[in-house]
């Protein structure tokens, strides 16, 4: 119950808000994202896409239809089309006008506050993408603080090669279960995390990945043993939309 949330620790297993804090705000806004920094998260998670006119875009979808008032695919159009969307209102009138951000502007915000995750999504949809991210990241002296992740492995290796001061993350696909050794050695020859969600790992898997020195993020959008399952696997983070759990959270219960 709530009074016992209250009451969670996490201990060292680090939060990432995910998609920003996006059970309190519109996921992948510049709200979303200060709220997670507001409630305490290690970091902020969220994902890019690229417009027709070649800026990096935060949004989950590879189409506006789902969190904005307008409908289409991104690649599709510009950003002065994409900013013309409201991003906002469709979670609640209080965040009617919330513009959609590009990935220069999240940096801009929030590089240097918190650690942050960039997603990149469906790279094979946007040949170059993984250039496009290095040219932004390249400004930054710094990048420890900085992870990059994708369900593409092969665009992972590829952002390794191009970039080796920046840490990777591969996300794993439900067929993770299957994972042998040979794989997770592979995976970690390149990628410092590998992430699942928390319905298919377990704790032989994250056992192997902590033998290759490789760390383990699990996500999920709503498990009640989430805590609890990850303090049993020993997972490294918690990538939630709830960020730090703050007590008698009625959607979480
Ligand atoms: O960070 C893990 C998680 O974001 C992957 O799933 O669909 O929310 O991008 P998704
Ligand atoms: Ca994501």
């Amino acid at each position: 119950n709530g009074q016992r949330l209250q009451q969670v620790e996490l201990n060292g297993i680090m939060s990432i808000a995910h998609r920003g804090a996006s059970s309190y705000a519109p996921e992948n806004t510049r709200s979303a994202f200060r709220k997670g920094l507001d409630l305490g998260a290690d970091f902020l998670e969220c994902d890019v896409h690229l417009s027709k006119d070649g800026v990096l875009i935060i949004m989950h979808d590879e189409t506006v239809d789902r969190t904005t008032d307008g409908k289409g695919f991104i690649k599709d159009m510009t950003l002065e089309e994409l900013k013309r969307l409201d991003a906002g209102r469709k979670f609640g009138d209080a965040f009617e006008g919330e513009k959609i951000i590009t990935l220069d502007e999240f940096l801009d915000e929030f590089y240097g506050k918190i650690g942050l995750i960039i997603e990149i999504k469906k790279p094979k949809l946007y040949p170059g993408i993984e250039e496009q991210v290095v040219t932004l990241l390249e400004k930054y002296d710094d990048l420890s603080n900085i992870i990059i992740q994708s369900f593409d492995v092969e665009s992972m290796r590829k952002m390794h090669a191009l970039l080796p001061d920046v840490q990777i993350a591969v996300l794993m696909k439900p067929s993770a279960l299957l994972l042998s050794t040979k794989k997770i050695e592979d995976l970690t020859s390149f990628a410092t995390y590998i992430n699942f969600n928390i319905s298919y790992t377990n704790k032989w898997l994250v056992d192997q990945v902590h033998k290759y020195d490789g760390k383990v993020l699990v996500w999920s959008k709503k498990d009640h043993l989430l805590i609890a399952k990850s303090y049993q696997y020993g997972v490294d983070g918690i990538i939630t939309d709830f960020s730090k759990w703050p007590a008698n959270d009625p959607n979480l219960l």
